[in-house]
């Protein structure tokens, strides 16, 4: 039975509870600042989100393998050349490994441009007798543990919207300079990447790639299309509903309404409740979406979501993001892929093997171990495989900075090393060299699953 719903405007989401949102204390100050952001002009195009959305309908019929990934949470302050090259270097070397490991083009996901907000679990946070709003991202509030700091300010959005502009104005330039030219993997290298353990097999990877390019070139005249330089997407979870609704518009020529200030917006698992303003808001956008899903999705839940962000079942349309934990993934995800099947509904399945593993360290520090986050990865491909279906992509909370916030890997990060270079003020990422290593053991996994 077909449930009709009511209108939907990019502002219906306002008659329902809208969790996860900040209390600014001059509602006039937050209403001239969304006035603003609603007059400037869109970050990405809606031919961009419709390309997207076809890249991934291909991924969920197992013709692309997606990689997303990026920080937690981005600072403003990480709006600069150094880091912004960097994140980029290591999505591009995990995607040429990933590329030679499934044998598929790889469409990259930036969890960056925009992914300045961010959901807690308490409202408020208390050191010894004070108490004060929690950090909320930095398109919110700033961590320090000041009331000042703490104060939600709408200027923020602006801020945040203006680095999302210079991050993406920045990448747009080098991909479309040449940086990201699979001929020119050199370009991408970092700084560490001599020294790691893993540089053999990365270096004997790049050459094999590169060696079949020239092949496919120079021998076979075919030219590979864009398998020759790649691009990037942007994507961040769509929080902060008044920002997002600020960029949502119509376009000319098409129908529908598109969220104009990130290619891929997600609803986060605490924000994913069938009745909230979240999935309001997402119902009516023609963009591809995500959602995360936890251990806890009942049958019900998922159904209905399916049912009102899905109803057409568009291919594209939507990405489910699993993340469930490593010791509890198989006893979920086959039931999740089950709902869904029973459905009939396509959808493209992503691994976050991320944030059903984190833990505290007995100092109080947020944490994640490099086993557990590939053992709840190998065991995803496992179980859609058996399923009979394929994981489309994976994601990732990574750096290409040298930090040390997962324990684990190669370069035997111990839980001790931890407090050396921790600087994320929410969730732990993987490093430059576990960010490499995940790429090439899941590269390698992908090899040897695949049917002779
Ligand atoms: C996140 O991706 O940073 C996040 C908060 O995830 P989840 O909604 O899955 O907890
Ligand atoms: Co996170």
């Amino acid at each position: 039975m077909v449930v009709a719903r009511p209108e939907w405007t990019p502002d219906s989401w306002q008659s329902k509870v809208a969790l996860q949102q900040p209390n600014y204390r001059s509602a006039e100050a937050l209403a001239a600042v969304v006035r603003e952001l609603s007059s400037l002009p869109p970050l990405v195009t809606s031919w961009e989100t419709i390309a997207l959305k076809q890249q991934l309908a291909d991924a969920a019929r197992g013709q692309r393998f997606v990689l997303q990934g990026g920080d937690c949470a981005e600072r403003f302050s990480d709006c600069s050349p150094s880091t912004i090259t960097n994140k980029l270097k290591i999505l591009l070397q995990m995607s040429l490994v990933l590329i030679h490991g499934c044998r598929k083009p790889v469409v990259r996901l930036g969890r960056f441009a925009g992914q300045y907000s961010k959901p807690r679990s308490d409202d408020l946070e208390s050191r010894g007798n004070v108490t004060l709003p929690s950090y909320r991202g930095d398109n919110i509030n700033q961590p320090g543990f000041t009331a000042a700091e703490r104060e939600p300010d709408p200027q923020l959005l602006l801020r945040g919207y203006e680095r999302a502009a210079l991050t993406l104005n920045f990448i747009r330039s080098l991909v479309r300079g040449g940086f990201a030219d699979l001929h020119h993997p050199e370009y991408w290298d970092l700084p560490f990447v001599h020294k790691s353990p893993l540089s053999a097999e990365y270096r004997a990877i790049v050459n094999r790639v590169t060696e079949s390019l020239r092949f496919m070139e120079n021998v076979l005249g075919v030219h590979p299309g864009e398998m020759q330089w790649v691009d990037f997407f942007t994507c961040h979870e769509a929080l902060h509903l008044l920002y997002e609704q600020a960029q949502t518009q119509r376009v000319p020529h098409r129908t529908g309404f598109f969220n104009l200030s990130t290619h891929f917006p997600w609803i986060g698992m605490r924000t994913a409740d069938p009745d909230g303003a979240h999935v309001e808001y997402f119902r009516g956008l023609s963009n591809p979406i995500g959602i995360k899903l936890g251990p806890s999705v009942t049958r019900d839940h998922l159904l209905r979501l399916l049912d009102i962000l899905h109803p057409t079942d568009e291919p594209g349309r939507l990405t489910l993001i699993h993340r469930l934990g490593c010791d509890k993934i198989t006893e979920h995800l086959p039931r999740l892929l089950d709902i869904v099947a029973g459905s009939g509904k396509r959808v493209a399945w992503i691994c976050d093997p991320m944030h059903g593993n984190t833990r505290m360290t007995a100092s109080g520090l947020k944490t994640r171990r490099f086993e557990e986050i590939l053992g709840e990865l190998e065991q995803a491909f496992d179980i859609h495989a058996v399923g009979g279906g394929s994981l489309a992509g994976v994601h990732f909370e990574l750096t290409g900075e040298d930090v040390t916030e997962c324990s684990g890997g190669a370069s035997g990060v111990t839980e001790a090393d931890l407090p050396a270079n921790y600087r994320s003020e929410v969730d732990p990422r993987l490093n430059y060299e576990q960010a490499l290593e995940v790429a090439l053991l899941i590269a390698r996994k992908m090899r040897a699953d695949e049917k002779p």
